[in-house]
């Protein structure tokens, strides 16, 4: 039996080929009088490979009732393409149906709204946008894991369920074998005494807690996987379960880290223009029309890094009429990171030293007492798409912001005690593996460039 090709394989071959075997589903199919044009896509790559099936086949009667998205497998010999914007095509010597689906069929020849295909995201990677979608997503996780390895960072498998709150924000989703339709209760709480662990515990929000004990013996270190927040907004740049990517660096300082951050943002982006050319050119085509030129804002020069005291001076200087007034010491809202990163300065921008109420009890303390060592990353598009920090490795001021956070020191004694054994200044960061996505395609909605998302009141997939 001849072995499958894959159409990418076929459609970048230099030689024509006397038996060619190719299985997908069926985009089109066009009749005339004595033959039929079927056009065909199997996932390996965006573009279909167009079969001729000539009207002396045995089962031509059958071919001609092919569907759009039935499944066939085609054996036939490979030509030189005479059409104009395809190489190869196949003239068929068998073409055996192998699923002929039904007209009800979402996916018609028409284009779909993506509200549309949200609801039938079960389907919606057969689509020529969400297969590039998925498959960049594919290369841009290869691309993650080579950038690592090629700094000498280790890569850690963090755990999904946890006991503590890593950025104290109290959005975790719990974990529970409890019986939640008949819950004892002991001073008003669940008896967690008697659930799995004994203990509270959670999906984690970041594994950042865990890799720090990582960087504190391997080095350079990182973990990528799945995290878990139960905040309930519901804008295009949340969800529920989304990805991050969070490096984490032994004898390293804000500088250092920010040097990371822009390095791999860059080299990432880089990475998928060269790679994935193809499909990035579907999205600079049909969904972004300014892709290139915000990726080459990206790529070509160094980020603005900027102090969070000096943004807000710029943006109270803006005279917009921002939702969100500008207020010194509170938080950033995406309007105002955009109106930075998009109209301000037109590139990225790495924003430190925040006002240590607005941020996580683990960054470092300034010298000022005010400020801590943290660091986001604004582009345009999306606003934050990286959030780090320079981690606090002084034991006392560690105790002290645990506490007058409000958090249980006593829950993390662990954490602690890598303060007391060979303590060092560290740094790492969480990269929003979703949102770089968005970036990297125009993409403006990140239920988009998720599988199966998870958002309030969805999870029908
Ligand atoms: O800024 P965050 O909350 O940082 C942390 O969790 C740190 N513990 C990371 C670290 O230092 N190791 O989240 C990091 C990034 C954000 O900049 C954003 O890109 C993304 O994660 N992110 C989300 N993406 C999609 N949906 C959500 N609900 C997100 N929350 C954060
Ligand atoms: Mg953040």
């Amino acid at each position: 039996m001849t072995q499958r090709q894959k159409i990418d394989q076929i459609l970048n071959s230099t030689e024509s080929r006397d038996v060619t075997v190719v299985k997908g589903w069926v985009r089109t199919r066009r009749d005339s009088k004595t033959f039929s044009f079927i056009e065909i896509n199997d996932g390996s790559c965006l573009k279909n490979i167009q079969v001729i099936a000539d009207n002396t086949l045995d089962n031509y009667e059958d071919v001609k009732k092919i569907t759009t998205g039935s499944a066939v497998s085609i054996t036939g010999q490979q030509v030189a393409s005479k059409g104009k914007g395809q190489r190869w095509e196949l003239v068929a010597t068998a073409v055996d149906i192998v699923h002929l689906t039904p007209d009800d069929f979402p996916l018609q020849k028409k284009r779909h709204g993506d509200e549309y295909l949200r609801s039938v995201a079960h389907l919606r990677p057969r689509t020529n946008k969400y297969g590039a979608i998925f498959r960049i997503r594919s290369e841009l996780s290869y691309a993650i894991h080579r950038f690592f390895k090629e700094k000498g960072f280790r890569y850690i498998h963090t755990p999904i369920i946890t006991a503590l709150d890593c950025e104290g924000a109290g959005e975790q989703f719990c974990v529970t074998t409890l019986p939640l339709d008949n819950l004892t209760l002991k001073d008003g709480k669940p008896d967690y005494l008697h659930d799995f662990f004994s203990k509270e515990s959670s999906l984690t929000v970041s594994g950042q807690l865990n890799v720090e004990m990582f960087a504190l013996s391997l080095g350079d270190v990182y973990t990528f996987g799945p995290t878990f927040r139960a905040e309930n907004s519901n804008t295009s740049r949340h969800v529920a379960e989304f990805w991050m990517v969070e490096p984490e660096m032994a004898f390293c300082d804000l500088e250092g880290n920010m040097d990371l951050g822009e390095e791999m943002l860059q080299h990432l982006c880089n990475y998928i223009l060269n790679n994935c050319k193809d499909d990035i050119e579907l999205f600079a085509r049909f969904v972004d029309k300014s892709l290139l030129t915000t990726l080459e804002s990206v790529v070509t020069s160094p980020f603005v890094r900027l102090p969070y005291s000096e943004a807000i001076d710029i943006l109270k200087k803006s005279n917009r009429n921002f939702e969100f007034e500008i207020v010194a010491g509170r938080d950033l809202q995406s309007e105002h990171e955009r109106y930075l990163t998009e109209e301000h300065f037109k590139k990225p921008v790495i924003v430190y030293d925040y006002p240590k109420e607005i941020k996580a009890f683990y960054m470092r303390l300034n010298d000022d007492g005010k400020t801590v060592a943290a660091m986001d990353v604004l582009v345009p598009k999306i606003g934050e798409i990286i959030g780090g920090s320079q981690r606090e490795e002084r034991l006392p001021v560690l105790e002290q912001r645990i506490s007058t956070t409000g958090l249980s020191r006593k829950n993390y004694w662990w954490y602690l005690d890598s303060r007391r054994f060979g303590s060092v200044p560290h740094s790492g960061f969480g990269l929003g593996f979703d949102r770089l996505l968005m970036l990297l395609t125009g993409v403006s909605n990140i239920r988009d460039v998720i599988p199966f998302p998870r958002t309030p009141n969805s999870i029908e997939f």
